[in-house]
């Protein structure tokens, strides 16, 4: 693409043009030194609030430095703070190891598994005992994932449906719909039983529920623990999925990177269940993590709309208009990354992150809206890494590559297919 238009260039989507902008310092421009100008997260994020909401107003989706979007991050964000983290890392640590006492034995192993349908349910599971204090079992994940891709996709194909007043019929709209009340319902069940079951003290729900008591209303209050959840829950498992899931593909393609990192892990752990302090002594696990990241970054671009016209490397960007920081590209660019092909987690040691453009890796996003959970994504991501190459070999199986689907986010088109074969029979 860069090839062929360039660092700047506008697209059609739907109705929307939006101009895609491939270089660090855009991304700085944009999400930090002219933020003020982009507030707005855009009009795809317009389409998607639009007729029939599936994140509702919740921080994720709420417009703009509203007072409302302050409200809810000042609740959100410093429970993820990283120095609350070394609560939720048992919490973790035993849902991982719950996940995988369900994965093939030895006498299985034959049988290749899809680790991208894995990944789903054990990162929903991680954030359903995080966030809601309560086991989400596969089913339970299966039947919430498919659903919300089922939205996720909509809105990436509707585009330009969801400019229609509602009553316009358009393919796939009730089905749309069925997927978005599976979800709200699926969100409601999870919070009666965390309130029902969990322990407070390990869960974020209840974080939301000490919040909402500035609320007038009962009903409100749990709309709005409701919105929050949903927001923690949507945010908190898929993009982490996507990303083992490409992890794994690449691991599973690159044998030296593979032992180096179970070369890691044995030394670090053997067989014992991981703990706070040894995310540290990971520190290969974490850099393979952020190579994934770049090389496919779920979240593939940021959305904003200048509130007033603008001018980025010499393009004018008219009031209203919407622009797109593209991770992908940026963490392609050749003025940054060298041969930005290549899968090589070395590119991460704290030497070469300080070389480079303080924004050449965005995965996480930058500025105020960035993602709040930065090191509890990555740091799940560490342990998931970890905990299955304790216990497993993970082989690929020949002929199945999978496909990119770019969406909402950017998954593995085909599923990423592996043969897991238990290292040790005794655990
Ligand atoms: C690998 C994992 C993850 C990636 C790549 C990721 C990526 C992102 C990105 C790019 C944004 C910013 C979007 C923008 O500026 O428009 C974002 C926002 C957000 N993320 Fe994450 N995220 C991850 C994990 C998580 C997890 C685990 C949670 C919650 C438990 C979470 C919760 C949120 C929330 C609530 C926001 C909205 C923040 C706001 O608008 O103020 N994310 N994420």
């Amino acid at each position: 693409m860069r090839a062929r238009y360039g660092d700047v260039f506008t697209v059609g989507f739907g109705p929307t043009d939006v101009t895609i902008l491939g270089h660090p310092r855009h991304a700085e421009h944009v999400l930090r030194d002219n933020a003020d100008n982009y507030q707005d997260k855009g009009g795809m994020h317009g389409f998607r609030a639009g007729h029939y909401p599936l994140m509702r107003t919740g921080l994720a989706t709420v417009t703009g430095d509203s007072a409302s979007w302050r409200q809810q991050r000042r609740v959100i964000q410093p429970a993820l703070h990283p120095r609350h983290l070394e609560a939720f890392i048992e919490v973790m640590v035993e849902a991982i190891g719950d996940r995988l006492g369900h994965w093939p034995t030895t006498a299985e192993s034959e049988r290749p598994i899809d680790l991208e349908r894995e990944m789903t349910r054990m990162t929903m599971h991680v954030i359903g005992q995080t966030v809601f204090g309560t086991a989400i079992a596969p089913h339970e994940a299966d039947r919430l994932a498919a659903a919300v891709r089922e939205t996720f996709d909509y809105t990436w194909r509707g585009a330009a449906a969801m400019s229609l007043p509602a009553w316009v019929p358009w393919p796939g709209q009730r089905r749309y719909r069925r997927a978005i009340e599976t979800v709200h319902q699926g969100v409601a069940e999870l919070v009666e039983r965390s309130l029902r079951h969990g322990d407070p003290a390990r869960h974020l729900v209840a974080a939301l529920w000490q919040a909402s008591r500035s609320e007038d209303d009962a009903a409100a209050a749990r709309g709005y623990v409701h919105t929050e959840a949903l927001t923690l829950l949507i945010t908190g498992y898929e993009s982490t999925a996507a990303a083992l899931s490409w992890a794994f593909h690449l691991l599973s393609r690159h044998p030296s990177v593979l032992e180096t990192l179970r070369a890691e892990v044995d030394a670090v752990l053997g067989e014992r269940r991981p703990t706070y302090p040894d995310l540290a002594r990971l520190p290969y696990a974490r850099m393979v993590v952020e190579e994934t990241l770049r090389l496919y970054p779920p979240s593939h671009w940021i959305q904003r709309r200048a509130a007033s016209e603008d001018e980025i490397d010499g393009f004018t960007i008219r009031a209203g208009a919407i622009v797109a920081p593209m991770i992908h590209l940026i963490h392609h660019h050749p003025d940054v990354w060298d041969d930005p092909g290549r899968f090589r987690p070395e590119r991460f040691t704290p030497d070469r992150v300080a070389e480079r453009h303080r924004l050449a890796w965005i995965p996480f996003g930058a500025g105020q809206r960035m993602c709040p959970a930065e090191e509890f994504g990555l740091v799940k991501s560490q342990l998931i890494l970890a905990q299955v190459l304790q216990r497993y070999d993970v082989t690929a199986v020949p002929g199945r590559v999978p496909g990119i689907r770019v969406g909402t986010n950017v998954r593995p088109a085909g599923g990423v297919w592996a043969r897991v074969t238990p290292r040790r029979t005794s655990w």
